[in-house]
């Protein structure tokens, strides 16, 4: 098995999933599970960052699971987790934090924007070293590759600088990973202001499609997405972002390519779009709804999933933690 180890994680917080997690992050999952060595968790540590109800972090952790395992993961195919089934993460998390300078750590720039949305004096430490938690997440499976979108960069970037400076103190211990960026990962835009990321923090109820909503509510959702005042269907980001981004969703879930598309709508009217497109959504979401709720009506088998997926991770990750800490003298 000579197959590149890839390690992602997903936060929980959010419940469902929207579009842009999907098409963005969740099927190239999928798809990488296929050629890659693929560990995939749900980062509940990372969402503990900011305040969580307990019931409904614990409610949302499975459901995140529940829809990763409905998008395609398959539990024979790779090895899905939830982060805090696995103590390794907390454990080297404190060596990496041990290992990290003050400045470096405060150079990191998700940190800002986020501590900005809190409120700086109310973000906490935990949110502050959350990349650094990042780093050992990677580096105890020895991932060669992260799959992640353009604002993880620089916390890959750490990441080789904390192996590189740990493997230079102490010895060979960490592989150094690489960034794994998705060049054909559709980038979705929130459908009443396309000029905006689709995002569960930006985005208003009416731009934000997720997953688990009710598949006529999301019809009705993209049948009153923004548009623009002319009337051609034509892939034009720069001119017209609401069509080009109706025209992005629409290729990814069918699979017919965008020039294929243009020719198949030219002389129509946007309302003829939004239709077709509201089917092939409501298409993809119900089977999607589905079987989450399947997994999440059948606990035994959800619980068992999750607790070999452990298991699993666990062996390469203590297996690491116990050189770094012999490495270390501790
Ligand atoms: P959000 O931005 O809604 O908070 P997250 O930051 O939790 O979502 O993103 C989880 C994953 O989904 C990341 O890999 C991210 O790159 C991807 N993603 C999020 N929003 C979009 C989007 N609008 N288009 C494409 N990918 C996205
Ligand atoms: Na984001």
């Amino acid at each position: 098995l000579d197959r590149p180890r890839v390690l992602s994680g997903i936060q929980p917080t959010a419940g469902s999933f929207h579009l842009g997690n999907y098409l963005g992050a969740v099927r190239q999952w999928v798809a990488l599970q296929e050629s890659h060595d693929a560990f995939y968790m749900v980062v509940d540590l990372h969402a503990i960052t900011v305040p969580q109800d307990p019931a409904e972090l614990r409610r949302n952790t499975r459901i995140a699971a529940a829809q990763l395992l409905a998008a395609g993961l398959d539990p024979e195919r790779c090895t899905l987790f939830v982060q805090s089934h696995v103590p390794e993460h907390a454990q080297l998390g404190w060596v990496m934090n041990c290992l990290t300078g003050f400045g470096e750590a405060s150079r990191m720039t998700q940190f800002k924007d986020k501590a900005a949305k809190q409120g700086a004096d109310r973000a906490s430490v935990g949110l502050f070293t959350y990349p650094i938690l990042q780093v050992a997440d990677i580096l105890l499976y020895q991932a060669h590759q992260v799959p992640v979108g353009e604002d993880q960069r620089q916390h890959i970037e750490l990441t080789r600088d904390l192996a590189e400076r740990f493997n230079g103190r102490y010895g060979d211990t960490f592989t150094i990973p690489a960034p794994y960026i998705l060049k054909e990962t559709a980038k979705i835009y929130d459908l009443q202001d396309p000029s905006i990321k689709m995002s569960k923090s930006a985005s208003t109820p009416k731009g934000l499609i997720n997953l688990l909503d009710e598949p006529k509510a999301t019809a009705k959702k993209v049948k009153s997405a923004v548009t623009d005042t002319d009337t051609v269907i034509r892939y034009d980001t720069e001119n017209k972002p609401g069509v080009s981004n109706l025209l992005t969703i629409h290729s990814s879930l069918t699979g017919t390519s965008i020039p294929e598309l243009e020719r198949e709508y030219e002389g129509k009217m946007y309302g003829a779009l939004k239709t077709d497109l509201a089917e092939v959504m409501v298409e993809f979401v119900t089977p999607f709804r589905d079987r989450t709720q399947e997994y999440l009506d059948d606990p035994e088998t959800l619980d068992s999933i999750l607790a070999k997926g452990a298991e699993k991770a666990r062996a390469v990750a203590a297996e690491t933690l116990a050189t770094t800490y012999d490495r270390l003298g501790l």
